[in-house]
C-alpha cells in the first residue's frame, strides 16, 4: 500500500458523506447558520431539525415535545439497577450502562428502518436526562424528580438534576449550550457510531459506542477536565506562570486546540458571552478572568484558540451542575447528531473497513513450541 494514502488519525480524510452538518467556513447544520439557530431556536427544534431533517412547524414542534415529556420515564428496574452501581463509578460509565440497559426495554430495539429510528432517538432523548438526573441524585441521597410538562428540555435537565426552578438566564443558556453541543459531523464519536453501524449493528449499540468514544478527554471528556484546570490555575496572576509551566512538559492544555478548527471554534465564541453573563450574575468573575488570561497565553505561546468545551465547562459550573455531570450532558445534546449520522449511514450503508500500513517483523519462519527458545 503506498504511503501516500496514510493520514495519521485520519486528518483532512474526506471518510463519507453527510447533508446533516457542514464545518467547512461557517458551522450550519442542515443548511441553517448555527449562529441563527443558537439565537433564534430552541434545542427541541434544533433536535427535530436534526432528527427529521426539517425546522417543525408550531404543530410538528408540539407533539415533538409531548412525545418528549411522555417518554421520559425509564423502567424502575433501570433505575434500581444504577442505584446498585458502587458509587465511585463515574456518571459517564453509569450512563453508558443505562443507555445500554434502556435497549432491553425498547419496543423497537430490531427495527432499523428511519422512522423506528427517529422514534428510539426520541425516546433515547427523553430517557438520557433522567438517566443523568436519577443516578446523580442517588448518589446523593437526593429523591428523584418528574419531568415538569411547562418547562423546556433545557429547564427540566437543571430541574432534573438540581431540583431548583431554573432561573430564565439558566436555561437559556443551558439550551445554546445543548444547541452548540448537539452535531459536528464526522467528530470521533459519530465516526464510533457510524462505523457501528455500517454493520448492520443496531442504533443502541452504535450509541454505546459513542458514547464510550465521546467520554475520552480528547474528545468530549475535555469539558469535565477544563474544570480541572481552571481550578489547578486558581488565579489571574497564576495562569502564565502555569501555561509555560505546563507545555515544557508537554501538557496538552484541556479546551485547547481542535483537528479541523485551526483559527478558533466558532462555538466557543458563541458561548463566551453567555459564561461572562452568568459570572456577572453570580457578581464573582474570578474565573473568566483566569480563562481570559489563560486563552491570552496559551495564544501567544502555541497559537491554539480555545475549544467549546472551554467556555461549556464554565457554564456548567454556573449553573450549579457538578463536574462529573459535563460529559453526560453532551451526550444528552449530541444524541441528536449521532442519531441522525446512525440513520444516514443506514439508509445509504457501505460496511466501513479501512486498511492499516503493516509496521511489524518481517517474514519469518515457523518456530516449533520445542524448539522456542526462552525469550527473556
Ligand atoms: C483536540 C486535539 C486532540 C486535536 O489534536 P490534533 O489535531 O491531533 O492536533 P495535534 O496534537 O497534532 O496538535 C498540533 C500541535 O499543537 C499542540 N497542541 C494541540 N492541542 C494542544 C493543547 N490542548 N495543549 C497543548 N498543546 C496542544 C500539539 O502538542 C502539537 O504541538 P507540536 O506541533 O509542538 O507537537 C488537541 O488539540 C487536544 O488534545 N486538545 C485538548 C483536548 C480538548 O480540548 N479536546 C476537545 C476537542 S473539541
Amino acid at each position: 500500500m503506498s504511503n501516500e494514502l496514510y493520514f495519521p488519525g485520519l486528518e483532512g480524510v474526506i471518510a463519507g458523506e453527510t447533508a446533516i452538518s457542514n464545518i467547512t467556513g461557517e458551522l450550519r447544520y442542515r443548511g441553517y447558520a448555527v449562529n441563527d439557530l443558537a439565537a433564534q431556536s430552541t434545542f427541541e427544534e434544533v433536535a427535530y431539525l436534526l432528527l427529521f431533517g426539517d425546522l417543525p412547524t408550531e404543530e410538528a414542534l408540539a407533539d415533538f415535545e409531548t412525545i418528549l415529556g411522555e417518554s421520559a420515564a425509564v423502567d424502575e428496574s433501570i433505575l434500581e439497577f444504577l442505584s446498585n452501581i458502587p458509587l465511585h463509578v463515574g456518571s459517564m460509565d453509569v450512563l453508558r450502562t443505562g443507555i445500554s440497559a434502556l435497549s432491553h426495554f425498547d419496543p423497537q430495539l430490531h427495527d432499523e428502518s428511519p422512522a423506528a429510528s427517529q422514534a428510539k432517538a426520541t425516546r433515547l432523548l427523553a430517557q438520557i436526562p433522567t438517566l443523568i438526573a436519577a443516578r446523580h441524585r442517588m448518589r446523593q441521597g437526593l429523591p428523584l424528580l418528574d419531568v415538569r410538562p411547562e418547562l423546556s428540555f433545557a429547564g427540566n435537565l437543571l430541574w432534573l438534576i438540581t431540583g431548583r426552578e431554573p432561573t430564565a438566564s439558566h436555561e437559556r443558556a443551558m439550551d445554546v449550550s445543548l444547541i452548540l453541543y448537539a452535531e459536528h459531523e464526522f467528530n470521533a464519536s459519530t465516526f464510533t457510531a457510524r462505523v457501528v453501524t455500517s454493520t448492520q449493528s443496531d442504533l443502541f449499540s452504535a450509541v454505546v459506542a459513542a458514547v464510550g468514544s465521546l467520554k475520552g478527554p480528547l474528545h468530549g471528556g475535555a469539558n469535565e477536565r477544563v474544570l480541572e484546570v481552571l481550578n489547578e490555575v486558581g488565579s489571574s496572576e497564576n495562569a502564565e506562570r502555569w501555561v509555560r509551566d505546563a507545555l515544557a512538559k508537554k501538557r496538552k492544555i484541556m479546551g485547547f486546540g481542535h483537528r479541523v478548527y485551526k483559527d478558533g471554534d466558532p462555538r466557543a465564541v458563541l458561548l463566551k458571552p453567555i459564561c461572562a453573563e452568568l459570572a456577572r450574575e453570580t457578581q464573582d468573575d474570578r474565573l473568566e478572568q483566569i480563562a481570559e488570561t489563560l486563552e491570552r497565553v496559551v495564544r501567544e505561546e502555541k497559537k491554539l484558540p480555545p475549544n467549546l468545551d472551554w467556555p461549556s465547562a464554565r457554564l456548567y459550573h454556573y449553573l450549579g451542575i457538578d463536574v462529573d455531570l459535563y460529559t453526560p450532558l453532551f451526550v444528552a445534546s449530541r444524541i441528536t447528531g449521532w442519531a441522525a449520522h446512525v440513520i444516514e449511514q443506514s439508509q445509504n450503508n457501505r460496511l466501513i473497513r479501512p486498511r492499516s500500513r503493516y509496521i511489524g517483523p518481517a517474514e519469518r519462519p515457523y518456530v516449533p513450541l520445542a524448539e522456542r527458545g526462552d525469550p527473556r
